[in-house]
C-alpha cells in the first residue's frame, strides 16, 4: 500500500512556515501539524508544573502524559485554551531550551507521527524532513534573511496590538536560530534532498504556489 503522503516544511523562526504550511494543507485538504506548538506546550506545561527547562528526565516523563488537543484553531492543555499563552517571547525561548533535550524529543515523536492520516499531512518545524517524517515525499526548507524575518515578526506583533522593538526581536530570533542549529540532536538543517525555498522576496501566495507546484511535479515522479 502507498504510504500516506507528507509535505515536510522546515526552516528558521518567522520564515513563514506556519502561514504557508496551513495554506498548502487547506488547498490540498490535508491535515496540518504545527510541531513547534508541541515544544511550546511542553515548555508551558513544565512551567505550570514547576519543572525546570533544564531537567531532561522530568521533562521526558511529563511528556508521556500530556493531555493536548488541537481543535478549530485552538490549542488545549488539560482542557484549558492556551493558544495565546504559548506564543509569548518567554515561551518561544522556553520551547527552544526544552527542545535541546534528546529524551524529551524522543518522548514527543509518536505524538507527532500520529498526525499522519489520510488523505495526507503538511507538517512544519525544524526536523520534519530529517527525523519525524524522513520518508516524506516532498521536503521543503523555507528560509529568509534574519532581517526580513525580524520585520515579519514585528509586523505580526503590531497587528496584534503588541508593542515590540525590532532590534530586540532580531536579537531573540538570532539567539534562537543559533540554539536550534547548534544543538546536537535534530538540529535545524536543510535535509540533503529538500528543496530550498528562499522567501525574502516572495509573497505568501508565491511561496504557497511554489510548494504546490514542486509537490505535484515531485509526486508525479515518485515511484511508490
Ligand atoms: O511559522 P513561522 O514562524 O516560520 O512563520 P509565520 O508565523 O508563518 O510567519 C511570520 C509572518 O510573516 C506572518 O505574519 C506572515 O504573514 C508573514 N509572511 C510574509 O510576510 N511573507 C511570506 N512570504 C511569508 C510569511
Ligand atoms: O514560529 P517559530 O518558528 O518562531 O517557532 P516554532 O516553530 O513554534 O518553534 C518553537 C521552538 O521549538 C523552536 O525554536 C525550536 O527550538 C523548537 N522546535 C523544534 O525543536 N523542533 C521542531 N520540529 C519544531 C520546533
Amino acid at each position: 500500500p502507498c504510504p500516506i503522503p507528507v509535505i515536510a516544511i522546515d526552516g528558521p523562526s518567522a520564515s513563514g512556515k506556519g502561514t504557508v504550511a496551513q495554506r498548502v494543507a487547506t488547498t490540498l485538504g490535508y491535515h496540518y501539524l504545527d510541531s513547534g506548538a508541541i515544544y511550546r506546550i511542553a515548555a508551558l506545561a513544565a512551567l505550570k508544573q514547576g519543572i525546570d527547562w533544564q531537567d531532561e528526565m522530568a521533562l521526558a516523563e511529563m511528556a508521556t502524559h500530556l493531555d493536548i488537543r488541537f481543535a478549530a484553531g485552538e490549542i488545549y492543555l488539560n482542557g484549558d485554551i492556551i493558544t495565546e499563552a504559548v506564543r509569548t517571547e518567554d515561551i518561544s525561548r522556553g520551547a527552544s531550551e526544552v527542545a535541546v533535550h534528546p529524551a524529551l524529543r524522543a518522548a514527543l515523536l509518536d505524538l507527532q507521527k500520529s498526525f499522519r492520516k489520510a488523505p495526507g499531512l503538511v507538517a512544519d518545524g525544524r526536523d520534519m524532513a530529517t527525523v519525524v517524517f524522513p520518508d516524506a515525499g516532498t521536503k521543503i526548507f523555507l528560509t529568509a534573511s534574519a532581517e526580513i524575518r525580524a520585520e515579519r515578526r514585528y509586523k505580526q506583533l503590531m497587528e496584534k496590538g503588541i508593542h515590540a522593538n525590532l532590534a530586540d526581536i532580531l536579537q531573540d530570533l538570532q539567539a534562537r536560530d543559533a540554539r536550534d542549529s547548534q544543538r546536537s540532536v535534530a538540529p535545524l538543517q536543510k535535509s540533503e534532498n529538500a528543496r530550498l525555498l528562499e522567501t525574502s522576496h516572495l509573497s505568501i501566495d508565491q511561496a504557497v504556489n511554489a510548494i504546490l507546484d514542486y509537490s505535484r511535479a515531485n509526486t508525479g515522479k515518485q515511484v511508490l
